[in-house]
């Protein structure tokens, strides 16, 4: 369904969030109210049919055989990077590109991060770039599907075999994506995804999961999460608590049942975008024909970005900039040696990108509003 609207259709002045989580409540309540309340009623908290559902439902949302709930989008790199045998004395090559997370995980394995710079319309690994960062030493490749778009699968696939490197999907904020018709989660030796709130299928708190079509490796990560022991108190390897509880896994099931929805409302929304933008002299975010973009973000692209920021602000409009510094550029990472113009692209999409709010329950009125101020600031499109 697309939406009727034009500029003319914007208001003087309203208020529009980056997000809605009450907005997104408020149209299933009496579903997440009942699940929750049947949680309680089970007394049920950790472990049970709700995980056991849970993951058995995204990995096959996802076209994966094996689920393996855990305590956050975090943990659940932190335990595939482990399970894949990264440690000490290892490299694992990731975008310069993102949330900390997509690093930082292999940092606490006791690996090294290499990094890559990205494409400049996507935001998402460069594979053109990716074949110098192989060494001897590397032993992962972690992709991310920034924003909601997958990062060129295939090709980074391709390089990786060559070298006989496993990838790992950091699809966080990329569920139900796709390239040329295959998932996340169905690409890489497993996929990891992040149920924080503000993802498209978000919980109530912090959730994580990954899904593998690799049973050994699922089950090593199922091992890990539970303090390395089976059966409990047996402990064969060193592992965490990282468990999901089983409140997120019942409410992100009913969520589950409108993740479609929901998505078709975010693409809906980008493509008024898309329009109402198409006058004015913004960067528009590029949706490769090969994908099928779950826009977790819309992001926009500007010289003046700042100023914009600051003028939406004003205006009543939810912004936000995913990513104000590369990671190369963490001060965390200092010893990793990187320095300012190693990545180029990197660092001007840090410089010249601000989110604009995509969640579904917006209205066309608000995505008017929205544009309208941007066509203020920036004006028509040059020549
Ligand atoms: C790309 C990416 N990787 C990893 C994570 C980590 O997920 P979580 O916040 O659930 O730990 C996030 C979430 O913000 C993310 O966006």
């Amino acid at each position: 369904m697309s939406l009727k609207v034009s500029l003319a259709d914007a208001p003087k002045t309203m208020t529009v969030p980056l997000l809605d989580l009450k907005a997104q409540y408020a149209t299933i309540k009496p579903e997440v109210d009942a699940a929750i309340q049947s949680v309680l009623d089970s007394a049920r908290f950790i472990g049970g049919p709700e995980i056991v559902a849970l993951e058995s439902e995204v990995s096959a949302y996802s076209k994966a055989a094996h689920g393996v709930g855990c305590a956050s989008g975090t943990d659940a790199l932190l335990l595939a990077l482990r399970a894949l045998g990264v440690g000490e004395g290892d490299e694992v090559i990731t975008t310069a590109y993102s949330f900390f997370a997509s690093a930082s995980t292999i940092a606490l394995n006791g690996a090294t991060p290499v990094f890559v710079d990205i494409e400049p319309e996507t935001y998402n690994l460069d594979p053109a770039k990716l074949a110098r960062a192989f060494t001897a030493k590397t032993r992962a490749v972690v992709p991310v599907h920034l924003f909601g778009q997958c990062a060129d699968m295939p090709a980074i696939a391709a390089a990786s075999a060559e070298r006989g490197v496993p990838v790992l999907e950091d699809a966080a904020q990329a569920i139900g994506s796709e390239w040329l018709g295959k998932r996340a989660g169905e690409m890489g030796i497993a996929a990891c995804f992040s149920f924080f709130p503000s993802k498209n299928l978000g919980g109530i708190g912090d959730g994580g999961m990954v899904v593998s079509n690799d049973a050994a490796l699922a089950d090593k990560i199922r091992l890990l999460r539970e303090h390395g022991a089976r059966p409990k108190y047996h402990h064969h390897i060193l592992g965490v608590n990282s468990r999901l509880d089983a409140l997120q896994a019942a409410v992100l099931r009913v969520k589950l049942r409108h993740l479609e929805a929901w998505h078709a409302g975010r693409q809906r929304n980008a493509a008024l975008y898309r329009e109402l933008l198409a006058g004015t002299n913004v960067g528009l975010p590029l949706a490769r024909p090969e994908a099928r973009h779950i826009y977790n973000q819309f992001v926009i692209r500007t010289p003046r970005r700042d100023a914009l920021k600051q003028h939406l602000g004003e205006a009543g409009i939810g912004n936000e900039v995913y990513y104000p510094r590369p990671l190369h550029l963490q001060e965390c990472f200092a010893e990793l040696g990187y320095k300012e113009g190693d990545f180029p692209v990197s660092e001007a999409a840090a410089r010249e990108t601000v989110a604009l709010p995509i969640y579904p329950e917006l209205t066309g009125e608000q995505i008017a509003y929205v544009s309208s101020k941007i066509h203020d600031f920036l004006g028509p499109r040059a020549g």
